[in-house]
This record gives structure tokens, C-alpha cells and sequence, in this order.
């Protein structure tokens, strides 16, 4: 194994070690193709049984590091390891094999369901594929897998559209458990539900992963929803790495402008905190054109000369690892310490009762005052 940033746990399950994934859009006759680098450098190491986050906005390549973990993607250049295992050195056989122990879980659970199969075929249908057992054998399991995500016995006869958002994400969950993987990707698994159904979904999630040993990959767009469930947090931007730490240091002492920004821009539930809101300006430029030097220069508060030059590293800081050349000497931000509620259940259910509060808003209709009892 290569050693490197990000690379840092014990016994990786999954090792992604320079990893690139440039797609090539439009061209023609007369016109020179584009060419997108979503993933463009990513090395991180994931331990067996850690639930590691991989946050930033949209657009950031947060899914093709999910695809090119599971081969569903090939990379342009670099190494994906399984165990130990590379995944480009794999025949086709020996892929389908590895596919078993790795799956995904998607942001949309309708999109991700076929709406012509009923649940037991959806749920089943690994099994069948991989050969896995007699039917009768398929039959009960795909009935256990429904038990498990918190489905009945009657709902295997029916078909997605018959079911809420937060029911469809179990169908998903039970199908992404049939062959028993080892590791599991959570492709923005709840950011499609609605606030209220989120944290039940992260809840069985966090069950699932205690009861059958699974480690968890868990890709989303902001820093809120995976704070309680993740033990390291990776954060991208433009197809980068540009921080690397264990949760609860990242949320106390973000080292990267762009993390602490993420950080000011969760929400603060509580009454008398005014922390001031240092949202990101400026869209993300285009994976397609990315800025010179560190790519976070032209939203960077901070940035200095040096920054457009020059692309700053993934260094080691402390059993951590962040990509800027001045982390060190930014000046403290309480913003983003203000923005983040300490850690407890009853804080977070607080956040959760905030962020009902204003989605009822959002929607128009005639809302509670945020709770702020314990
Ligand atoms: N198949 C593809 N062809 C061309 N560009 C793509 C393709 N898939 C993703 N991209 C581009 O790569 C970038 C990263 O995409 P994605 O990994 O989906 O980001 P995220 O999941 O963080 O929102 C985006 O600019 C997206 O438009
Ligand atoms: S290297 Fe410069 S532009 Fe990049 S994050 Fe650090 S201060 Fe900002
Ligand atoms: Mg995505």
C-alpha cells in the first residue's frame, strides 16, 4: 500500500490512493471537447467498521468517488483497493464477486427503485442475481431483510409508488443488505426526505451498521446531518481533498476556510447566538476550468498571492490533514464555533425541531417558534 495523505487508519477496507476521474463532454468536428475533472487527485484511506463523511456543495465530485469506490465508474489514473484487493487489476467475474461485499445506497430513493417490480423482487433481486440460495431460501430472507429496515410482511407484494419517501429509503436500505456487504456507500442518503423523516433513516442506518458490522461511507452536502453519525469527515472541494479529520475535532477546530465556512452555514437553533453568518459567496467554479493554485482562491476569504500561484498539499496537521498554505495562521473563527451546537442528543434534537420549524415556513404554512426546552 502506498502511504500518504489520508492514509493514516489501520486496516483500510477501502483505499482510494490518486485517484482522478476527468470525463470528456461535447467536442465535435470543429470544436475542441471539454473535459470535466470531477475527481482530480483523491487519496483516503477508510478503516474496517469506521463511518468516515465525505462533505461539500454540489458539484464537488462527492458521487464519483462513491462510483469509482464500487468500479461502477473507471478511474482516468489512479489505484481503488478493496481489502487489499486492486479493483482495476479484477476480470469481470472477480468484480461481480467484490460487488457483493460493496454497495451503494441512493439519494433518491424513487429514481433508484424499479417502478414495475414489487418490493420482494426489488429487495430479492440481488439474491437472485448473485445465485445466492433456493428460492424458498431468497423468499424468507427478502422477508428478514423487510423486518430489519422496519417494513411488514404485507408490504412485499407492493410496489414503490405506493409508499412514503422514508418507507422507499428502507426498500433501498433492505435491497443494499440482501448479499451482506461489508461496507456500505450512502450516496446523500436522506437530503431527498423530508427534516422530520432524516434522522429516522439515519437512526436505522447507525442500527444496521452496529448490528451486522458494516463500515459506512455516508456522502452529503453539508455539515449537519452527518455530525452525530460519522467518526471522520473528508471535505472536497472541486474534485479535491482539502481537509481530512475525526469529527469532533473538525466541528471544534475547523482547519480549512472552505470547512469553516460549511461549518458557519449550518443553521444555529439556539436563542441568544447570533453568530454572524459567513455564508460562501460566489458559485463554484467549473470542474471544468478549475482555478489556478488552491482551487478555493477565488471564494477564499483569506486568499493571499501565493494562493493563485500555487497549489497547496494535503499536509499532515496533527492527526489530521488539511490542503492550505496559511491554516496555520488564519485568525480564529468564532463564527463558525458560534454556528456549531455542542454535542448533545438533546441539542440535536433541538436542531432537528429548528429545521421542521423552518421548512413548515418555507412551506408557508403557519409555524411554531423554534423549541428551545431541553
Ligand atoms: N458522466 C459524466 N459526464 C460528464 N460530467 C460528469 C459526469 N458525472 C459527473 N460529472 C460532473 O462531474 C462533477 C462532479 O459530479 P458529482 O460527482 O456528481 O458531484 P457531487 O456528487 O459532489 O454533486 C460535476 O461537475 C458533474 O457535472
Ligand atoms: S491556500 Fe489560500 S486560498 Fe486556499 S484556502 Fe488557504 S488561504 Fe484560502
Ligand atoms: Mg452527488
Amino acid at each position: 500500500m502506498t502511504s500518504g495523505p489520508g492514509t493514516s487508519v489501520a486496516t483500510p477496507i477501502l483505499e482510494l490512493d490518486d485517484v482522478r476521474k476527468h470525463f470528456r463532454s461535447g467536442g465535435g468536428l470543429f470544436q475542441k471537447p471539454t473535459i470535466v475533472r470531477a475527481v482530480d487527485g483523491v487519496t483516503l484511506s477508510v478503516a474496517t467498521g469506521e463511518t468516515l463523511a465525505i462533505v461539500g456543495e454540489s458539484g464537488c465530485g462527492k458521487s464519483t468517488v462513491g462510483r469509482l469506490a464500487l468500479r461502477l465508474l473507471e478511474p482516468t489514473s489512479g489505484h481503488v483497493r478493496f481489502e487489499g484487493r486492486d479493483l482495476g487489476a479484477l476480470d469481470e467475474a472477480g468484480l461481480r464477486r467484490m460487488r457483493r461485499d460493496m454497495q451503494m445506497v441512493f439519494q433518491d430513493p424513487f429514481a433508484s427503485l424499479n417502478p414495475r417490480m414489487t418490493v420482494a423482487e426489488i429487495v430479492g433481486e440481488p439474491l437472485w442475481l448473485h445465485g445466492m440460495g433456493t428460492a424458498r431460501e431468497q423468499r424468507e430472507t427478502t422477508l428478514d431483510l423487510l423486518a430489519t429496515v422496519g417494513l411488514r410482511p404485507d408490504h412485499a407484494g407492493r410496489y414503490p409508488h405506493e409508499f412514503s419517501g422514508g418507507q422507499r429509503q428502507r426498500i433501498g436500505i433492505a435491497r443494499a443488505l440482501a448479499c451482506k456487504p461489508r461496507l456500505v456507500i450512502g450516496d446523500e442518503p436522506v437530503s431527498a426526505l423530508d427534516v422530520s423523516i432524516q434522522a429516522q433513516v439515519i437512526n436505522l442506518l447507525e442500527d444496521l451498521k452496529e448490528r451486522f458490522g458494516l463500515t459506512l461511507i455516508v456522502v452529503a452536502h453539508d455539515l449537519a446531518v452527518i455530525r452525530h453519525m460519522s467518526d471522520r469527515v473528508v471535505v472536497m472541494y472541486l474534485g479535491k481533498v482539502v481537509e481530512v479529520a475525526p469529527t469532533a475535532s473538525l466541528y471544534k477546530e475547523p482547519l480549512h476556510p472552505y470547512t469553516r465556512a460549511l461549518l458557519a452555514a449550518i443553521p444555529v437553533p439556539a436563542p441568544g447566538v447570533r453568530g454572524e453568518r459567513r455564508l460562501l459567496e460566489g458559485d463554484i467554479p467549473s470542474p471544468a476550468a478549475p482555478p489556478s493554485g488552491c482551487r478555493f482562491h477565488t471564494r477564499c476569504p483569506y486568499a493571499q498571492a501565493r494562493c493563485s500561484a500555487e497549489e497547496p498539499a494535503l499536509r499532515d496537521a496533527g492527526g489530521r490533514q488539511v490542503a492550505c498554505h496559511f491554516y496555520e495562521d488564519l485568525p480564529g473563527d468564532e463564527a463558525a464555533r458560534l454556528a456549531v451546537p455542542a454535542d448533545t442528543s438533546a441539542k440535536a434534537r433541538r436542531m432537528a425541531l429548528y429545521r421542521a420549524h423552518r421548512e413548515r415556513q418555507d412551506k408557508g404554512a403557519a409555524g411554531a417558534t423554534p423549541s428551545t426546552e431541553q
